[in-house]
């Protein structure tokens, strides 16, 4: 298997262990700090990228598991930050301390990829691995929902 990856689009040949976590080398060899260190355990989320378009916990994921495939972090899941989401996070001023809104709104875009009109209890179902200490639990709901409507209507 090739030891390459595509990040945002750009390909990556990937010289360090394939062992290190995603999230290391994004952050630290790509220079992408968007994609957060929360816990280290695939237990808080705020690693989240899509790898292929699927969410991943990027702290538990080797990045030799990404060789070969699609890798969107919080830095490209718009060119110019215009994702229904990101604008619906500004209406609804999300983010507090904004440590776990990276991914969060990963986890919210890969909802809304697979369920384009989720339910309160799916959207509940599906970003109940995201913690937020600050506790924006309601506005986030409430921006995933006003995405999903203007992402309807578009
Ligand atoms: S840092 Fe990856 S889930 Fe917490
Ligand atoms: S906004 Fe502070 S942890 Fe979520």
């Amino acid at each position: 298997m090739s030891n390459t990856l595509t990040v945002n689009g750009q390909d990556h040949t990937v010289d360090v262990d394939g062992n290190m976590p995603l999230l290391w080398y994004l952050r630290d060899v790509l220079e992408l700090t968007g994609t957060k260190y929360g816990c280290g355990m695939s237990l808080c989320g705020a690693c989240t990228v899509h790898l292929d378009g699927n969410a991943v916990r990027s702290c538990m994921t080797p990045v030799s598991a990404a060789f070969g495939k699609k890798v969107t972090t919080i830095e490209g899941l718009s060119p110019d930050g215009s994702h229904p989401l990101q604008i619906a996070w500004i209406k609804n001023n999300v983010p507090q301390c904004g440590y776990c809104q990276a991914g969060q709104i990963m986890s919210a875009a890969d909802l809304l990829e697979r369920n384009p009109d989720p339910s309160l209890d799916e959207i509940h179902a599906a970003m109940q691995g995201n913690i937020c200490r600050c506790g924006t639990y309601l506005r986030i709901r409430s921006a995933i929902q006003d995405a999903a409507k203007s992402m309807q209507e578009a």
